[in-house]
Formats: structure tokens, sequence, C-alpha cells
């Protein structure tokens, strides 16, 4: 009998620390009318002086309790972010004191993508036996690596941790699921730092991401449906990367699946890079519209460019 990779447990955290479109536009040039229009986004929360690994922990914890597992019986923690803690250790394994696990912990990078390679990579441990109960996080502090005086990408981040408990099961999961990259797109979306220019920032060329995104992601997810001999209509819910309210509602468009049936949380969270998924199921979990049995399709693509998909059973 096959053994799936199964959801048992979300959670999120977003820092209590509020910044609105409003806000923004009395440092740089820029309008609330401006922001919402070319990206959905309202508000975004800020981090003061938390870190991904603080964010996380409550984000694992109210997982953890939603999946009724306790730290000490999980087997790996994989932990997504873009902006750890220290350059070392990983953030992963100041998780795992934090919350008194003792299993193996390790980072994942990779951006906007980041809570797509871990679930999937979390999915192998699991298929092989290798691992059965795994804690799978995606938790940003974005702000810090922004240029607040540049609009073109001030308007578009903000902080939060989402996280999942993920099991072994007899019971359906993970159905399927597809990763990619290409570094050639370097150049559209990166932070200029090798360690020795502490000072770098995002660097975004807006245009050519939208582009990429659109058109990478779409093909996506037409290419994982027609792999499960799946239609789109048979979708409960779409949970995609909140990057811009204009990429998601074009590729749902592309593929024929109407916004009611997309779980969207851009205009309070903004781009939350590798926590944005995690956030949006978590919130779509508990207040009742993603239920048990209901078929998901997760979609994220982040710098590099990295992106990928995966479909799932809840
Ligand atoms: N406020 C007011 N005006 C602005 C702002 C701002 N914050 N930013 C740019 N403008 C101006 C530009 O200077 C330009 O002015 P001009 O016409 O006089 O030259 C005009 O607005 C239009 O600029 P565009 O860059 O063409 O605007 P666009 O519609 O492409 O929207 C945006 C820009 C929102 C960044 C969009 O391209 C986008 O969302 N791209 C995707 C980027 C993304 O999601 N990145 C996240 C990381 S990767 C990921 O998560 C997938």
């Amino acid at each position: 009998m096959r053994k799936f990779a199964r959801i048992i447990g979300t959670g999120s955290y977003l820092p209590p620390k509020i910044l609105t479109n409003d806000d923004l536009s009395k440092t740089i040039d820029t309008s609330d009318k401006w922001i919402s229009a070319r990206t959905g986004i309202k508000q975004r929360h800020i981090v003061t002086d938390e870190s991904a690994c603080d964010l996380a922990k409550v984000a694992v914890n109210n997982a953890l309790e939603m999946a009724e597992v306790n730290a000490n019986e999980l087997d790996l923690i994989i932990f997504a972010t873009t902006t750890p803690d220290k350059i070392f250790p990983a953030t992963a394994t100041l998780l795992q004191t934090a919350i008194g696990a003792t299993c193996p912990a390790f980072d994942l990078q990779s951006v906007c993508a980041g809570f797509i390679f871990a679930l999937t990579t979390a999915e192998q441990y699991i298929k092989t036996g290798a691992a059965n109960k795994i804690l799978v996080i995606g938790s940003e502090t974005l702000s810090r690596i922004v240029d607040w005086q540049d609009r073109t990408t001030a308007i578009l981040f903000g902080d939060g941790a989402g996280a999942v408990v993920l099991a072994g099961s007899k019971e359906r999961g993970i159905l399927h699921s597809k990763l990619f990259s290409d570094g050639r797109y370097l150049s559209a979306l990166q932070v200029d730092n090798n360690y020795i220019n502490e000072t770098g920032f995002i660097q975004m060329k807006g245009n050519e991401v939208f582009k990429i995104a659109v058109n990478q992601l779409s093909s996506l997810a037409e290419e994982m449906l027609k792999e499960c001999n799946m239609s789109a209509s048979q979708l409960d819910w779409m949970v995609p990367h909140q990057a811009n309210i204009r990429i998601i509602s074009a590729i749902a468009k592309r593929l024929k699946i109407p916004m009611e049936k997309v779980v969207v949380t851009l205009a309070k969270h903004g781009n939350t890079s590798a926590a944005s998924i995690p956030l949006a199921l978590d919130v779509a979990v508990r207040d009742g519209r993603i239920q048990r049995g209901h078929t998901l399709l997760f979609e994220g693509i982040g710098a590099g460019f990295s992106w990928g998909s995966i479909l799932l059973e809840f």
C-alpha cells in the first residue's frame, strides 16, 4: 500500500508591528492607491527585534498543538528561510533547541520557493521510511534586506512564519510535486551581497519577475494536473505564493480557476517569501475554508529562479 506524506498540523505567526501603505507613503514617493492597484497589498507586518527563529517558534508551537505531536517525537526539521538568524549555525538548530526537539535539523534556501522545496524534500524522507514526523517551516524577516528608500521593492515585502507537521500515513496526502531551477535569471532578482559587502539589499526587475512568474507557474500547474489525470475544476483550493495579486489572478484566469477558490492573504501580509504559502494555508485552515479531504495546489516561485508546485489532499 502506498505511503503518503500528510499534513497533520498547521501554524503561523505574524509580528505585531504593522506598516500600512499610508505609512510608507510618508517616507517614499508612493501611495496607497498605486500599491493597492499594482500589487493588491494594503499592509505588511514587520519585525522590531524578533528573528526568523522567534517568529518560527510561535508558528511551530501552533502547528505541533494542532497535530498533537510533541517536539521530542519529531524525526526531522527543515527550515526554509532567506533571512537566517546567523550565517551559521543553521536557524533550524536554534529552533530545535528552542522547542525542545532533538532530531536532525537543517536550513533550506530557495527564497520564495523555499517552502515548496522544503515540503518536497520532507516528502521524500517519509516515502523512503527515513522519517515519519517532520516539521517544515517557512520563516522570514525580509524587512532586514529591503532598502526602505527603494519604492520599487519596499512596498512588496513583509515578515512572518508558517509551519506544518508532516507525517507518514495510509490516508492520502501529497499526491505529486515538481521542482525547477534556472540560474540564468540571476539579474532579475538578487541580493548582491557576497558576505564582504554587508549591506546587501533586494534588487529586482519587477516586470521581468512578473512575466516569468505568470508563465512558469501557469504552465507548471497545467503539467501537474495533466500528470495526475485531473482538471483544474477538481481543485478545491489553490494556495499560491503571495507575490502580487495580478500574478495570482493571471494564473487563476489561465487555469480557469475562480478567484473564490484561491487563498489570498496578500492584502494583509504582503510578500513574506518562504513563509507566504504556509501562512496562507494556516489562515484558511483555521477559518474553516480548507477542510479535510480537500484537494489543494501549492505553487511558488522565487529568485534564482527556482519554482515548484505540490498537489495534495489535505
Ligand atoms: N509607487 C508609485 N510609483 C511607482 C512605484 C511605487 N511604489 N514603483 C514604481 N513606480 C512607478 C515607476 O517608476 C513607473 O513610472 P514611469 O511610468 O514614470 O516610468 C511606473 O510606476 C510603472 O512601473 P512598473 O515597474 O512598470 O510597474 P508594474 O506595473 O510592473 O508594477 C511591480 C511594479 C509591482 C513591482 C510589479 O512589476 C511586480 O509585482 N512584479 C513582480 C515582482 C515580485 O513579485 N517580486 C517579489 C519577489 S519574487 C516573487 O515573489 C515571485
